[in-house]
């Protein structure tokens, strides 16, 4: 059984104080914390191996390609992918999203009139890159609304669905308000009727178990830093056969198969999107994260975050005029307000008792515009969360709100 407790000594950045308290890290879906197993992959990367990849022929070269291969080989498989050739490494899903958007436009398949189908829910990094695609192709971006309890309204996502609609692009769990959006129903409904899904699961990844073939989908992105590994890594997994038939964005070395004055030809999956060099050490990082959250049992570590996050949704329930988003069943994040408190006081009050939430919008804005608030306070959480913290979670708000009332 997966026991947080015994996790934690594996991070140490939690053991430290905040302001003379014990701090208590709630903001995970912003980022997470890294493992020592993590630590040391990075170190040993730099300390023996360090040295570019897919062009030397010498034993380290060797060595640092062997490393970034065999991590993407464990990408491919925690995703379920057919291929690893199916794995391309970005940094981060913002970059993945962009990479979908720019192939797209560039490959002629989004023309005047098309739409792409985005949701109330999305980040801003799901929202800014199609509407650059539409500013430039002169499609039209539709919204799929959300119910006060925020979740998806599945009638009016049929109802905007046509042959004009080239690509859904949703998210599977918001980054606000923890929703947990039916992705395998609305992609297939999506693929029924014509479109391409592409699926951010930038928060998801720590979250849920991730299955790509068994998903009707065609794209999906993440984000190494939200799931305990470094920043600036992150992945897009495509469908081959859609990916091959896309054209490439960004030209430089390695994503070619020959260069002359007049003309190039270029380098089959997944090198064909990975022009320049990649983050080497990002890269065997994550792989050493998804390694070390394997080890620990995902299916456990998905039970622990579960019941924790409806410990501190009910510990929370009994400070008089709270306000929840999002539906019960939720994961990773917990939004709230009180009326009349501004959750940057909140938050800040809250940091000064050792207690470490995000406030305001949270990169979604038309979300926050859509509940007609300006932000909430993110409790956020992650494997090595404890029923502790959900504790001090709701003894730092008590007092908060009641210095602000
Ligand atoms: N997307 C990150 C968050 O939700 C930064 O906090």
């Amino acid at each position: 059984m997966f026991d947080p407790a015994s996790v934690i000594p594996e991070f140490p950045i939690l053991d430290q104080s905040i302001q003379g308290r014990p701090l208590v890290y709630l903001d995970n879906a912003a980022t997470t914390q890294k493992p020592m197993a993590v630590l040391l992959s990075s170190r040993h990367y730099y300390e023996s191996i360090n040295s570019n990849i897919h062009r030397g022929t010498h034993h380290l070269a060797r060595m640092a390609t062997e490393q970034f291969e065999k991590a993407r080989q464990t990408i491919a498989n925690h995703l379920g992918a057919a291929s690893s050739d199916e794995v391309i490494f970005t940094s981060g899903a913002t970059d993945g999203i962009n990479l979908v958007a720019e192939i797209l436009g560039l490959s002629g398949r989004i023309q005047p009139g098309d739409e792409v189908l985005i949701s109330t829910l999305e980040h801003h990094s799901n929202i800014v890159p199609w509407q650059l695609l539409c500013q430039r192709s002169g499609a039209t971006l539709k919204v799929i609304p959300c119910h006060e309890d925020g979740t998806l309204d599945q009638t009016a996502f049929v109802g905007l669905l046509s042959s004009r609609t080239k690509i859904l692009a949703l998210t599977w769990i918001s980054n606000s308000f923890g929703t947990i959006n039916p992705i395998a129903e609305m992609a297939t409904v999506a693929k029924n009727a014509g479109a391409l899904v592409l699926i951010d699961a930038a928060q998801a990844a720590a979250h849920l178990r991730i299955d790509v073939q068994a998903l009707d989908i065609d794209f999906l992105v993440f984000s190494g830093h939200k799931v305990y590994a470094p920043t600036g890594i992150g992945v897009l997994w495509g469908r081959a056969e859609i990916l091959n038939a896309l054209p490439p964005w960004k030209g430089g070395g390695e994503m070619i198969k020959e260069v002359t004055f007049e003309k190039t030809t270029y380098n089959e999956l997944p090198f064909k999107y990975e022009a320049g060099t990649p983050n080497i050490e990002g890269a065997i990082a994550l792989g050493a994260a998804l390694d070390f959250i394997h080890d620990l049992g995902l299916s456990g570590i998905q039970k622990h975050e579960e019941k924790l996050i409806r410990s501190a949704a009910d510990a929370l329930s009994g400070i008089s005029g709270i306000h929840f988003y999002g539906p019960s069943d939720r994961a990773g994040a917990l939004s709230f307000n009180f009326a009349g408190i501004h959750h940057y006081d909140l938050g800040t009050l809250m940091d000064q008792m050792g207690v470490a939430v995000r406030t305001g919008h949270h990169c979604c804005q038309p979300l926050m515009a859509r509940f007609g608030i300006t932000g909430t306070v993110r409790a956020s959480f992650a494997l090595y969360n404890t029923e502790s913290d959900v504790q001090a979670l709701a003894a730092a708000t008590e007092k908060a709100v009641s210095m602000l009332r």
